[in-house]
């Protein structure tokens, strides 16, 4: 038995070269996946990205309204804009006084001067101009309970772009916004005689007489 209990040299070396290659190796196992597979992902992408500035020269994308959207554009334009308007509406306060039968009046009044002639109205096509657009603006009497009162203030003050829906808050009050919103919200249960009933009368709301004569008129 005598030397049992001593490990010889050439014991030694192999056990030290076994450690020696094992450890640095097992370590190397993710840093080498990254230099191998990393730099050709980066070069991939920078390709991709590089392609992707090079493509508006080309020519080669159809932009006319006629060749409309195909599915993966459309998904992509219309998931970009409901989570963009989602995002920013949720802080939005609703009035209490949103369904105040004034405010639908009024509202029905700029809805038919300002929105009709691309979203239609019970009774009343989209004008040419709406028909001819992509996307063909939405008839809001079928779409608009999709949207919460905020959403819809949201995207009636700031319009959509890529979209072609024009912002009205540069140009209107929040007040005269709220109206438009509670017209619209009423446009679902709204029927044809409703419609043209409100948007027949003459604009009282906002319209101010020149001078009054001093006696009602009865005709
Ligand atoms: C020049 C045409 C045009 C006019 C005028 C216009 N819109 Fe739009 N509107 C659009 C387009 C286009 C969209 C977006 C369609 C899409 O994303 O698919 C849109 C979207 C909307 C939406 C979201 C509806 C949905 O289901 O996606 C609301 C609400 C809306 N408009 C309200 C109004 C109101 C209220 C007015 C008038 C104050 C108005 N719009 C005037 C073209 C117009």
């Amino acid at each position: 038995m005598a030397g049992s209990g001593e490990p010889t040299a050439t014991e030694l070396h192999s056990l030290s070269q076994t450690f020696l290659n094992r450890r640095p190796r097992a370590k190397q196992a993710v840093p080498s996946f990254v230099m191998k597979y990393g730099l050709s992902i980066l070069a991939t992408f920078a390709v991709l990205g590089l392609l992707g500035l090079v493509f508006p020269y080309t020519g080669f994308y159809n932009v006319a309204a006629t060749e409309g959207h195909t599915g993966l554009e459309e998904w992509y334009l219309s998931t970009l804009s409901r989570r963009s308007i989602q995002s920013r509406a949720g802080e939005i306060e609703v009035p209490t006084s949103l369904a105040d039968s004034g405010a639908v009046a009024r509202g029905a009044m700029a809805y038919a001067q300002m929105c009709q002639t691309c979203h239609g109205g019970p009774g009343f096509e989209r004008s040419v101009t709406g028909e001819g657009m992509t996307p063909t603006p939405p008839l809001l009497s079928e779409t608009a309970p999709r949207w919460t009162s905020g959403e819809e203030f949201w995207i009636v003050q700031n319009g959509i772009k890529m979209a072609g829906m024009p912002a009205f808050g540069p140009t209107h009050s929040d007040e005269e916004l709220w109206e438009l919103v509670a017209f619209v919200e009423q446009l679902p249960n709204m029927t044809p005689d409703d419609y043209t009933a409100l948007t027949a009368q003459p604009d009282t709301t906002s319209a101010r007489p020149l001078a009054d004569d001093g006696h009602d008129h009865v005709h």
